[in-house]
């Protein structure tokens, strides 16, 4: 049977399995009626013919996350038969399948995988993103968004999304990795087609192959690179992990080649998405941003406010390993759930006044990063470069206005972020 989902303030209909196999427009600009209704009228919703759950509530969705019950690899969910009950092998072996290249990659991503391979892969780097590391970089980052916003001086309309959000983010990450940064181009279409293998439902049948030779390319190029840091290593994150893996370090030559994709990729497809909806949003609310004028050392909560309100990152996933009760349901074992972070952060059971935006919000215990084991490894250098991107700017240019008619949103549910966004400085 399929439901019916009637969109709070609006006449129009939708189909809730419907909206997942494709999304539409009116859910890329606006998701949060939607949210709304999921947290009002179905918190736990299954969408039959997907096996697939959604998951909204504040509660359940960070009990999922934290739960060792959750977990993201399909043969931890439901192991393997036993080798007896395997198929036979087939002969001739089946054609790898074009997706080949891009399983290899995500295959090895610390975000896919479960303990032990999970707490290895995620020890290897975590040292690169302690507040004390982040602290050395701060000068860096500032430098960065100085240069960038004096170059804006010079264009009459800029787009802050192409030279300002973007670029910012992405010089950080490819001088941490030891990645040249005039290779962004190259990055940018790579990164952007991860973000759509990523973000999954329906796609054109060309786009498997588009994807398989995104994958192919960037392991290539890493590949080169870590050739080059090998025969020369320099004060980078590259080089580091060639170290540890010359002192017995645990990494295999694909998982250092799946982390440098993850890094670049986390580094391209989320905080440029902070900066933009953090310009975005104070500009829509006049009020909030007086008051960062008038208090600058409101920075901190105003860019965890945004995280929570319009934050980058609207979803992730799970895979139950037993039946699990929760909301008075059952998701059962080897069930996907969608887990709901962007409509988490607007649960009225756990923030008052969900829906506005206020940036002197206090106890503000969003879910944009995540919780649990996965915790986004990269929140400190995100927060870092929010509070300086979005400070620098309200500083230099108190009077920015939007020059666009409408907010220009990615066509992607799962990165929620601005394509182009014009203003006058
Ligand atoms: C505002 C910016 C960012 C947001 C909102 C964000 C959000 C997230 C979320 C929600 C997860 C967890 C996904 C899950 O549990 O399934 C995650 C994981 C991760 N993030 Fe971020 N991220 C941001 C920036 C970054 C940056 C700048 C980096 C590094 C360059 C980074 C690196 C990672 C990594 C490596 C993981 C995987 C952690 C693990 O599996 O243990 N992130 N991020």
């Amino acid at each position: 049977m399929i439901e019916i989902f009637i969109r709070p303030h609006s006449e129009e209909k939708h189909d809730i399995a419907a909206w997942f196999r494709s999304y539409s427009e009116p859910l890329h600009s606006d998701p949060y009626p939607f949210y709304n209704y999921l947290l009002e009228r179905e918190p736990l919703y299954y969408i039959t013919d997907r096996n697939q759950w959604l998951a909204s509530r504040y509660e359940d969705v960070n009990r999922i996350l934290k739960s060792p019950v959750f977990v993201r690899e399909y043969r931890n969910a439901v192991p393997p038969p036993p080798p007896s009950q395997e198929l036979p092998k087939q002969d001739p072996p089946p054609a790898p399948s074009v997706w080949k290249p891009v399983n290899d990659l995500l295959g090895n991503w610390m975000l896919f995988r479960d303990a032990p391979d999970h707490t290895r892969l995620r020890g290897q780097v975590s040292h690169a993103f302690t507040p004390r590391t982040m602290e050395r970089l701060k000068p860096k980052i500032q430098a960065v968004a100085d240069h960038l916003a004096k170059q804006l001086t010079e264009e009459t309309k800029p787009d802050l999304i192409a030279s300002y959000a973007f670029p910012l983010p992405v010089i950080v990450i490819a001088e941490m990795l030891g990645v040249p940064p005039e290779d962004r181009e190259l990055f940018k279409g790579w990164s952007h087609t991860f973000a759509r293998i990523l973000e999954g439902g329906d796609r054109p049948p060309e786009f498997a192959q588009q994807a398989a030779q995104a994958a192919v390319e960037i392991t290539d190029y890493f590949r080169l690179l870590i050739a080059e840091h090998r025969k020369s290593p320099r004060e980078d994150m590259i080089s580091d992990l060639l170290a540890a893996q010359g002192q017995g370090g645990t990494l295999t030559e694909q998982e250092l080649i799946a982390t440098c994709v993850l890094l670049l990729v986390a580094g391209h497809e989320t905080t440029v998405n902070l900066i933009g909806n953090a310009v975005l949003t104070l500009l829509s609310f006049p009020g909030q941003l007086a008051r960062l004028i008038a208090k600058p050392e409101l920075i901190r909560p105003a860019v965890d406010e945004v995280l929570r309100y319009e934050g980058p990152v609207q979803m992730t996933g799970r895979l139950a390993s037993v039946d699990y009760e929760i909301g008075g349901q059952t998701i059962k074992r080897g069930q996907y759930v969608s887990v709901m972070l962007g409509a988490a952060n607007r649960d009225p059971s756990q923030f008052q006044q969900a829906n506005r935006f206020d940036i002197g919000r206090t106890s503000n215990r969003h879910l944009a990063f995540a919780s649990g084991p996965h915790f986004c490894l990269g929140a400190p250098l995100a927060r870092m470069e929010g509070e300086i991107a979005l400070g620098k700017l309200v500083e230099q240019f108190p009077g920015m206005s939007l020059a666009d008619a409408k907010p220009d949103w990615r066509p992607n549910m799962l990165f929620r972020g601005l394509n182009t966004m014009h203003v006058e400085l």
